[in-house]
Parts: structure tokens; sequence; C-alpha cells
């Protein structure tokens, strides 16, 4: 079937669209003085991987754990640390720096910094700039865990959040020091995925989102059963997407080996038709239904509840009968949430895709090449809609689905007000 209306030929990229992504963005990292200070490498990569664009600005002791050529490397941008810096144009690094930011992200922030923060002392570039933002302060603490505990970093803290500094962390475990406890500063990807969060546009603030994810698995007997390669992190970068997005998400989900995205409702299944129980006892409320789950086409007729066990013959047979197309019953229901399937296409991609959307009578199917998006972080995806199709650039499965949660809002409040 020949496929309509190419709407953008060339791929969508994210600095190019308006589908309000968070790829505008634009941020200061601070990194202060602790160990920690080299996950301010991997924090870096992780949001210049998002597109955000990173001004670091470093502290005189940060400089002196982690060399600012290795900042300057991952952000594609000069290392900031001096107050008199002549690169700012009219001298005042600590204006120029902070203008036009949409956050302030100090990680590591040592317990001195978080003194300096919440008296709001200013006698170095990055804690001026803290004292002359506009924009909101996010800190990730970071030191010993006796440090942690004192009674001034306490008083501090209580300061900084009736400030409304965001606080993330810190955690407990090892620390550099040798001893164990509370202190450890967060993970990079958490504490890029809290940033990503706030920043990102609440383009679904309040609706309900029923999500499938992962694979079905389908037994065949007591040890045996048929999957597919499916991982849920298309998923899961959906649901946590949409939670950014400001939706209340239920999240169903196969077998996977993913940590649950934090604020989502999440019921675990193994079989299609379990998956398809929960997705019945959670459809009412939900405004959209997005099936990214890889089900499995057929289950075995009657799974043993025993091993079989290995005999002679040469053929054993098995009796597969199909399984209920869950993303086709949700959208035959009288009054059905806004669908949106997934397809994973071996070839034709963009035809067979569509052909699905029109068969399941669903608003938005995603297309991507199952080869090379099973299993992998980064997924190239088309949209095909009412209009026509819509392809995004190669990208991390992340930003791959704040996209796709952006086209889905758009669509939505269209389909919404179509729908009186
Ligand atoms: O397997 P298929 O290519 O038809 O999958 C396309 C879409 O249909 C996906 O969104 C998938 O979650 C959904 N689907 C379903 N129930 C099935 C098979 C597929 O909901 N039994």
């Amino acid at each position: 079937m020949a496929v309509r209306l190419v709407y953008t030929l060339a791929p969508y990229s994210l600095q190019n669209n308006d589908v309000a992504d968070i790829a505008h963005k634009k941020i200061v990292l601070g990194v202060t003085g602790g160990i920690a200070a080299y996950k301010a490498a991997e924090l870096t990569r992780e949001f210049a991987r998002n597109g955000i664009e990173v001004q670091v600005v470093m502290t005189e002791a940060a400089r002196a754990l982690v060399a600012p050529a290795t900042f300057q490397a991952l952000s594609g941008r000069p290392v900031f640390s001096d107050l008199w810096d002549a690169r700012a144009d009219d001298g005042m690094a600590h204006i120029e720096l902070s203008r036009g930011k949409d956050a302030i992200v100090v990680a590591p922030a040592t317990g001195d910094f978080l003194a300096k923060l919440a008296n709001g002392l200013a006698d170095d570039l990055l804690s001026t700039l803290c004292l002359a933002r506009e924009c909101p302060l996010i800190v990730a603490p970071a030191m010993n865990r006796q440090m942690w505990d004192n009674p001034a970093t306490r008083r501090n803290l209580e300061q900084l959040r009736r400030d409304g500094v965001a606080i993330l962390g810190p955690a407990s475990g090892d620390q550099a020091c040798g001893e164990v406890g509370m202190g450890r500063m967060i993970e990079a990807r958490e504490i890029a995925e809290a940033v990503i969060g706030s920043l990102a546009p609440k383009l679904l603030r309040g609706t309900r989102v029923l999500i499938t994810a992962g694979p079905t698995f389908e037994p065949i007997d007591a040890v045996r059963g048929i999957t597919n390669r499916s991982s849920g992190k298309m998923g899961y970068a959906i649901a946590r997407a949409a939670l950014d997005a400001g939706a209340r998400v239920t999240l169903i989900s196969g077998p996977v080996s993913l940590a649950a995205p934090a604020g989502a409702e999440v019921t675990r299944v193994e079989t299609a038709a379990q998956m398809f129980e929960a997705v019945k006892r959670n459809v009412a409320h939900a405004g959209i239904y997005i099936g990214v789950a890889a089900v499995a086409d057929y289950r075995a007729d009657r799974p043993r509840r025993d091993k079989i066990k290995k005999t002679d013959r040469s053929q054993l047979e098995l009796q597969l009968v199909p399984n209920p197309d869950i993303l086709a019953w949700v959208a035959a229901r009288p009054r059905p949430p806004f669908c949106v399937g997934f397809a994973a296409e071996s070839h034709n991609l963009n035809a067979n895709a569509d052909q699905k959307r029109r068969r399941k009578k669903v608003q938005l199917m995603v297309a991507n090449l199952a080869q090379e998006a099973i299993g992998s972080d980064d997924n190239e995806v088309t949209l095909l809609d009412d209009q026509g199709t819509h392809r995004l650039a190669r990208a991390p499965k992340t930003a791959v689905a704040r996209q796709v949660i952006a086209h889905i809002a758009k669509l939505y409040g269209a389909w919404r007000r179509k729908a009186g």
C-alpha cells in the first residue's frame, strides 16, 4: 500500500521541532570539590546525549580533582571558573553565564558549598552565579557521612529547602573515605533523569496514560516457553517521558530486568492473557493507551504443568493458538482512549506499519525496524498518523520517547477537541 504525503522529508532534528522537547534547554552544571566530581563527567555526557546545552562551571577545588579539559571535551564548551574571566563579553561572567539558563545543577555539591548557598555567600564564580540566578537551582550533595549528619549541614539543607532549592539524594553506601553511610552522590543517570523530568514541558498534565511494555512469556511446560527479544527499554522510556510530561501513568509490564519508573503504577504480568486482563482492568479511565509491548501472537494451546520429557520420536508437535489482539480490542471499545501502537517490522517498514494502523484503527503507529530496535539503547522511528509519516532522527530511546510523547500530546489535544 502506498504511504501518503510525507510532510517531513529530513529526519526531524532534536533542535528543529515544535514538539517542545527538552533539547532546547540550557543549563549550567556546577562542579564542586568532592571526590564525586568524576561522576559529573558522566553527567555532562548524559545531558549532552539528550541534546541539552551544558555550560560547566568548576570551583577551584574541583579543578584539583578533574581536569577542566575533560568537561570541555564532553560539553563542547570552554569551562569557566574565574569570576573575572575575560572571555565573558562584559567582564561579568557571573551575570552572563546565568542568563537564559533553564536550571543550574550543582553536582557534586559539597558540604561547604551547601553552606555557602544556604547563607547567600558569593565568593567565587559558581556561588555568585547561584546568587544571581533567575532559574531553578538543583543540587546533588556528596560528602562523608559525618559531614552529612552534622547539625550544621542539616540546618543548611533545611534552609535550602525553604529557599526552593531542589535536593537530589544523597544515597547511602560505600564512600571514598572507606566508610559506609549516607552522603554518597546519587548516580549520574539518576541526576540526569530527575533534571530532565523537571525541565520537560507538562504537555500531558493530569492525563491518565495506560502503557504496555516488554515481551510476554507463553509457557509450553513447567520450564519452557515462547517469548521474544523485547527488552522493555522503549516502553519504559515512554512511561518515563509520559510521567515527565505530567501524566498519571499505569504501566503493565511483561518480564523485563528494568527498574520501575518512579511515579508509575506498575503491574507485572507474564502472559498475553494476563496482560489483556490487566489492560481490561485499567482501560476505562485512560485518556491515552500506548501499546509498546511485543505481545506474543500465539501461545501453546495446552501448556503442560510438568516438564516435557525427551522421547525417541523424531518430532514433537506443539499446537499454537492465537492470542487476543489487545490494541485492536482497546481501539474497538465504544468510547476508546486515544490509541497508539508500536510496530516492529523487518522490511517494508512504513507500508506494513500503516496497514496495521488502519487495520487496528489506531490514531498513531510508531514504526521501527525490529533488527535495529530490539535490545538497543538507541532507536530510529517513524510516526504514522492521519496526516502522513514523520521520521525522527536516530537518538537514545529516552530522547525518542520524549518526542513521541510530545507528538502524542499534540494529536491528543486535536483528537479530543474533534470528539467534543
Ligand atoms: O505484533 P504487531 O506488529 O501486530 O504489534 C503492533 C501493535 O499491536 C503493538 O502496539 C502491540 O503492542 C499491539 N499488539 C497487541 N496485542 C497483540 C499483538 C500486538 O496489543 N496480540
